[in-house]
């Protein structure tokens, strides 16, 4: 007799147990595991052997093979992020936080690919097609091609799409869609996993490209999209800071283009517009120079970004001093302040530290570690830095100062937007800048020496 195949599924990671309890070992969300029905009775329990399959043909890795041809939607900023356009058959998935703007995003998007040419379907499965409707005409866009449908049974969308073979299907959003073959309650990781795997396998088997829409919420309460990361060519996130109007899309998976890269947009009142030049505007409302504020001169994908590291430091009345962190991470906050103090004797104990990367910019590359370390000790002396200086590079636990990557283009950028000096560690190789005095150093010590006079 078959034993009873139940599984418990952590609805916030997809982890899964043979029993339920109230908290998931392998994540640690409380009150996130729910009983579900596998989707198939499983594999087979014998092996399958050596013995009857075929020789698959081996080819050699020089083969020749074109590039995939690409679809431009002529939305630079959304091209950029794909890598150079959408590349037929392939599966993408937009995630981000409810409310971000990926609807308005993809219903953009939609319109320009169906605008050049490709037959284009839109399925809402959040909104009813009015609603839809009444967006595209605030956003202008009532004119374009699209087709539109409002449907959360998979079902009914697969034959939909058979029927119209688009070259494009956007699916807003995974989570609502249902499969009434599985057992359990839309949003599920069993019915997210099931409903984006019908849909990516068809777009495979169809050539038709699909771009997933999925919602992540900060308590991981319904489903992430996380199962899907894995079935999908190319995964985005929308983010941005709920109160600034800049959103970043940023490529993080990309079988077919750069990981990294990132699209930047302002959310206004008629939609999401392209800023072209992230540097000007992140800079764009610079006051007066100000005690603990530097420019870095960062690199985002493939492009050089500019942005500005904002820091407070206070006398604390907590006996664990406050360390709070916005758009940088809080572990390499704590690393540059224990270097500062072993290696240049300056203690930030009893002091209350606030850093923020200024535009709502989410900055990841050890490169900026120098820039962090100037904003601290430039609010921590009550100095304020030149107006016309970026700063650059990666800070080691000795102290040392060590040279990161693409170096020339950093220095390109802070050049063109009119910066006179830039700071950077000892044998960074670049040529000569008219216009732009670069400063070297090959340690923190000697660094903070130089500029502050302490060390
Ligand atoms: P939406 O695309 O619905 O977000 P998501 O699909 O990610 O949940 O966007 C919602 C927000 O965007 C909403 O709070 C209003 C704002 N918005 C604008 O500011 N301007 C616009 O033109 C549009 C369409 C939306
Ligand atoms: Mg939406």
């Amino acid at each position: 007799m078959a034993k009873s195949t139940t599984t418990f599924v952590c609805q916030a990671c997809g982890a899964t147990t043979s029993k339920w309890s109230g908290r998931c070992d392998s994540c640690g969300e409380w009150n996130s595991i729910v009983e579900e029905k596998p989707l198939s009775a499983g594999p087979a329990s014998k092996s399958l052997g050596a013995a009857r399959g075929r020789t698959a043909p081996l080819t050699d890795l020089s083969t020749e093979e074109t590039p995939p041809p690409r679809t431009l939607s002529g939305l630079d900023e959304f091209d950029r992020v794909l890598g150079g356009g959408l590349v037929p058959a392939s599966a993408v998935l937009v995630g981000g936080d409810p409310g971000i703007g990926k609807s308005t995003l993809l219903l953009q998007a939609a319109a320009q690919f169906a605008r050049s040419g490709l037959k284009t379907l839109y399925v809402s499965g959040e909104e009813a097609s009015a609603q839809v409707r009444m967006r595209a005409q605030r956003l202008g866009l009532s004119d374009a091609p699209v087709k539109l449908a409002a449907e959360t049974n998979l079902r009914d969308i697969l034959t939909t799409l058979e029927e119209e073979r688009p070259g494009l299907a956007i699916i807003d959003s995974i989570q609502t869609m249902w499969a009434d073959n599985v057992d359990s309650a839309p949003g599920s990781v069993s019915q997210v996993r099931a409903a984006a795997h019908e849909l990516v396998t068809f777009a495979k088997r169809r050539g038709m490209a699909v771009i997933l829409v999925g919602h992540v919420t900060k308590e991981g309460q319904i489903a992430g999209p996380r199962v899907v990361e894995h079935m999908v060519d190319t995964v985005l996130y929308f983010e941005g800071e709920r109160g600034h109007q800049f959103r970043i899309l940023r490529a993080v998976k990309n079988r077919f283009g750069p990981a990294d890269e990132i699209g930047v947009f302002e959310m206004t009142g008629g939609g999401l517009s392209q800023v072209a030049n992230p540097s000007a505007l992140f800079l764009s409302d610079r006051e007066e120079p100000a005690p603990g504020a530097a420019v870095f001169a960062g690199i985002e994908g493939t492009r050089p970004v500019l942005v500005e590291f904002q820091c407070l430091v206070a006398p604390s009345s907590l006996s664990q001093p406050r360390r709070s962190v916005l758009g940088w991470d809080g572990g390499r906050l704590a690393m540059i302040l224990a270097v500062l103090e072993a290696r240049c004797g300056i203690p930030f104990a009893g002091l209350d530290v606030y850093l923020n990367v200024a535009g709502g910019l989410r900055v990841s590359e050890p490169a900026a570690d120098l820039a962090v370390a100037t904003a601290l000790l430039s609010a921590r002396e009550d100095v304020a830095i030149a107006r016309d200086m970026v700063v650059f590079g990666e800070i080691s636990l000795s102290g040392a100062l060590r040279p990161v990557g693409q170096t020339e283009n950093r220095l390109k950028e802070a050049q063109k937007l009119g910066f006179t000096t830039a700071i950077a560690p000892a044998r960074s190789k670049a040529g000569d800048k008219p216009g732009l005095a670069l400063k070297s150093y090959p340690d923190l010590a000697g660094y903070v020496g130089d500029m502050f006079g302490a060390g």
